[in-house]
């Protein structure tokens, strides 16, 4: 039974009062944070493709269905995170809720989510960095700045993992995706000297981003022509091409536009009064992505026919589609992709050594994870690793299959902590909560409903990718970390 013994809510709350990490983080530094996450590659290279493809200017509902089940989730998290705030997130909602195999499978799939999607944005970072440079006239080699290999699933492959994993690869001629890298390796730097450098950088990569994403929405709303909305659900062709069809698959591919408030819950451990200031941090981030999202989505359908913005940078088009007297506006927009998508890749590479010092801190890692530096103290065994890792996927592989990834594990967390949340409700009852979900169980029963419907829209061989990375994870448990734990080898009274 050892596998769902559950870690006690008040050894949490112990832990969390006598953590190690610098606590230096308010709560205007954690929306930022959680800004930070959120707004890259999504809105600045898949609202394009989504558009074109799928939902027309009705990619509008698309980003608040997403933006519903994100909701749903958001306030899941901000229950936990105020209640046990701990640098764990997810992965310590699980052990306190649904026990250890469960929360070890939670940190293992975030791993999936965080390390992944700080390759993902690297490799999208890259693509507009190259882009930017050639505007200035420096060229940077196509076989320099993408990745080696490429992967096709055979479409006949079907549920055959074998095939799905061995088939389909086939090398692009490029060596190595360098800018994708370098990326990657300054951020892990940053990070490790220190939460109070990274935190003001990021903000000021945030005041970059919201002010060029505020330009256009600002300025291109001048030039929108209500024709372009028209019919604002086009008719559906089906297979998810357009009409209501269209819009919830829209939803699927946006979903990774959202990706990063929850990073917000990585931080707990060094925010200064983290019971007010989490849900303010999770769902304030959320709330203003929401609102310019629909906003960005609105003005770039009405300037530009959605059929013409299946391209890697959508907003730069719409700027095109507006006119010459907009033309100053389109190396601004690259700059603040750029700025924009640093910032995602630094908070998903802050949350992931959180998670892995959490994990050995259990016993469930090895301890050298656990270490903290004695300068700078941060996890910095746990950020050298992660950063390794992230450069050497980020530097070989394409982002579509890694933004796949991203968004099915970032799901699965979500279904796991929405579930939490009603069991700990039933379980635990009387441990204090500073901040509620409120309409329980119909918001945390929505959030789990939403977020596998959104899974089960996700392609066989993403789901091939879960199952077997979730398979080497539990390797991993039954072959170390069952036998490591703490709370196995100093059982709680
Ligand atoms: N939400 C993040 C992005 O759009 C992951 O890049």
């Amino acid at each position: 039974m050892s596998l769902f013994r559950r870690k006690p809510v008040r050894d949490l709350q112990i832990e969390a009062a006598s953590g190690q990490l610098r606590r230096a983080i308010g709560p205007g530094n954690l929306t930022a944070l959680g800004v930070g996450a959120i707004i890259g590659a999504g809105i600045f290279v898949l609202t394009g493709k989504a558009a074109a493809e799928y939902a027309g200017p009705a990619i509008v509902y698309s980003f608040l269905l997403a933006a519903l089940a994100c909701a749903f989730a958001g306030l899941c998290y901000a229950e936990f995170a105020a209640m046990i705030p701990i640098a764990g997130s997810a992965y310590t909602y699980g052990y306190a809720t649904l026990g250890e195999l469960m929360a070890w499978i939670i940190g293992w799939d975030l791993i999936l989510e965080y390390l992944f999607a700080s390759a993902a944005v690297a490799v999208g970072w890259s693509g507009y960095v190259v882009s930017l440079l050639r505007d200035f006239g420096i060229e940077i080699p196509a076989r320099w700045a993408s990745a080696p290999y490429e992967h096709v699933v055979p479409a006949d492959a079907g549920w055959n993992v074998w095939r799905i994993f061995t088939e389909g690869w086939t090398t692009t001629g490029a060596v190595l995706n360098v800018p994708a890298m370098l990326i990657v390796g300054l951020a892990t730097i940053l990070l490790i000297v220190g939460i109070r450098e990274s935190t003001r950088f990021n903000n000021l990569i945030v005041a970059i981003k919201l002010t060029v994403i505020l330009a256009f929405i600002g300025f291109g709303a001048a030039y929108v022509s209500a024709e372009n909305w028209q019919p604002f659900v086009p008719p559906a062709e089906g297979d998810g091409r357009y009409g209501w069809g269209g819009v919830v698959r829209g939803a699927g591919v946006i979903f990774f536009a959202y990706i990063g408030f929850d990073a917000v819950s990585t931080a707990a451990q060094e925010v200064r009064n983290p019971q007010r200031d989490m849900p303010i941090g999770i769902l304030g981030s959320l709330a203003i992505c929401t609102v310019l999202y629909v906003a960005v989505s609105l003005v770039l359908t009405g300037i530009v026919d959605y059929r013409q913005l299946g391209v890697p940078d959508p907003i730069a088009v719409g700027i095109d589609a507006a006119g010459a007297e907009l033309a100053w506006l389109r190396p601004v927009v690259k700059i603040g992709a750029v700025a924009g998508l640093s910032s995602v890749i630094l908070v998903m590479l802050l949350g992931q050594p959180r998670i892995f010092f959490t994990m050995a801190r259990d016993g469930l890692l090895p301890p050298v994870f656990g270490s903290v530096h004695p300068r700078y103290r941060t996890p910095w065994v746990a950020s050298i690793g992660t950063g390794a890792t992230a450069m050497s996927i980020a530097g070989l592989l394409p982002i579509g299959l890694l933004g796949e990834l991203v968004s099915i594990g970032t799901l699965f967390a979500f279904v796991i902590v929405c579930a939490g949340v009603l069991v700990l409700r039933y379980t635990d009852p009387e441990i204090p909560r500073p901040f509620r979900v409120p309409f329980v169980p119909v918001v945390p029963i929505l959030g789990v409903g939403f977020c596998l419907w959104l899974m089960i829209g996700l392609p066989v061989d993403t789901w091939a990718r879960l199952l077997v990375w979730m398979a080497l994870g539990l390797g991993i448990y039954f072959g170390y970390g069952r036998r490591h734990s703490k709370l196995r080898t100093a059982p709680p009274a």
